[in-house]
């Protein structure tokens, strides 16, 4: 039971017995109650536990009308209030990976407890609300490629495992492994990482050898799970046994490093190199796909794309209106119905800050719809300055 008393029985002594919202849970509460002359109390049934006897009475119209808010399905915390956490965590991750990736280019040791701590704080977050993290996954750094790359790839990944029914607690490997799986690039001459031209043949197999040499540091090491090591050292398979290092096949493959290769794909073509553009993500999507059962794991593509919704963050689409926006925030309800910031108005004027709509809560004959995904480049614009990091 559940009371706020002190309008009842306080006010004839001025004194406050309980305060709103505390419950009434023992025997010594109610005398007190009864000492001070209370003689009735109303019960919110949907607040606590009715008692036998007594008068049934409706409950106020403003109670009963009362709207029960609670995130969407899936989702522990609403994402107007994860968004603002993820930064931070998202921030400091980056920061993690490069830290380590510099260690481990110049030869000292790898603060693996600081690698635990923010695989474990990147888990929480998607677990909490994964359209946080995986919203800031449309952030790229051109100049930071390798680090942002593994907390996205990291990210991406537990999105995966998330909707994959994977606990919280075995995510935490992902995590691990994610934020590490290219750490073997640090061995790898930068002069031929950012190349900016196509690879001879000598340098592709001086690149295909990265898991490789990430496997053997992640066992240096120590104490690094086994399921995080899958993701090192096959982030770069192919179901059909195409890929490097060891041309394994699906059914070789861990289930976490099945995921982790479709995450590594999505985002390498997602982002812009010093040899290529980034594709729009609806382009990169329809890779991925194209990659169903032959390169990349059938349900793990399944997953990833029913994850990201139809227009994923950072995606630019055209309304029924004419007006053109992006996509900022995903619907985990209906994924045809996200929150756009529209930047072109239906008669191309280009607006200084995007109007947002929420596709879900518009209604009606004359509600905005999305017709089709375009490409940002077209129109001049920088996804990026509109995500904020
Ligand atoms: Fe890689």
């Amino acid at each position: 039971m559940e009371a706020d008393v002190k309008e009842s029985a306080g006010e004839s002594k001025n004194v406050l017995l309980m305060g709103k919202g505390m419950l009434i849970t023992s025997e010594n509460q109610i005398r007190r109650l009864q000492e001070v002359g209370l003689k009735d109390v109303t019960i919110d049934t949907s607040k606590g536990k009715d008692v036998a006897g007594g008068t049934v009475v409706d409950a106020p119209a403003a109670i009963k009308m009362a709207p029960v808010v609670k995130p969407p399905a899936g989702r522990k915390a609403f994402f107007k209030d994860e968004i603002k956490v993820a930064r931070k965590i998202r921030g400091a991750s980056v920061q993690v990976v490069k830290e380590f990736m510099n260690n481990a280019a110049t030869g000292r040791s790898i603060d693996v407890k600081k690698v635990n701590l923010a695989a474990k704080t990147l888990t929480a977050s998607v677990f909490r609300n994964v359209d946080a993290l995986l919203s800031l996954t449309a952030l790229k750094n051109y100049s930071e490629f390798t680090y942002t790359h593994s907390v996205n790839v990291c990210i991406l990944t537990l999105a995966i495992a998330h909707a994959s029914g994977v606990t919280e607690q075995e995510a935490e490997v992902i995590g691990v492994g994610g934020l590490l799986h290219d750490i073997g690039k640090a061995r790898i001459p930068l002069a031929i990482l950012d190349k900016p031209g196509p690879l001879t043949p000598e340098e592709r197999k001086i690149i295909m050898d990265h898991p490789l040499y990430s496997e053997e540091m992640l066992r240096e090491m120590g104490n690094v799970p086994e399921a995080a090591i899958a993701i090192a050292v096959q982030h770069h398979e192919k179901v059909n046994g195409t890929g490097y290092p060891y041309g394994l096949t699906g059914d070789q493959m861990h289930p976490f490093g099945s995921m982790a290769a479709v995450a590594d794909i999505y985002d390498a073509l997602t982002s812009a190199r010093p040899y290529k553009v980034g594709l729009p993500p609806h382009v990169a999507l329809r890779r991925v796909f194209d990659g169903r059962g032959t390169e990349f794991d059938t349900k793990v593509v399944d997953v990833f794309i029913k994850n990201l919704g139809i227009y994923p963050v950072g995606g630019f689409v055209r309304l029924n209106t004419g007006e053109l926006g992006i996509v900022l925030e995903s619907n985990p309800v209906d994924s045809r119905k996200p929150k756009v910031g529209i930047i072109f108005s239906r008669f191309g004027k280009r607006r200084d800050t995007p109007y947002v709509v929420d596709l879900y809560e518009a209604s009606g004959a004359d509600a905005r719809t999305i017709t089709e995904a375009e490409d940002p480049k077209r129109y001049g614009v920088n996804i990026e300055d509109y995500i904020q990091a």
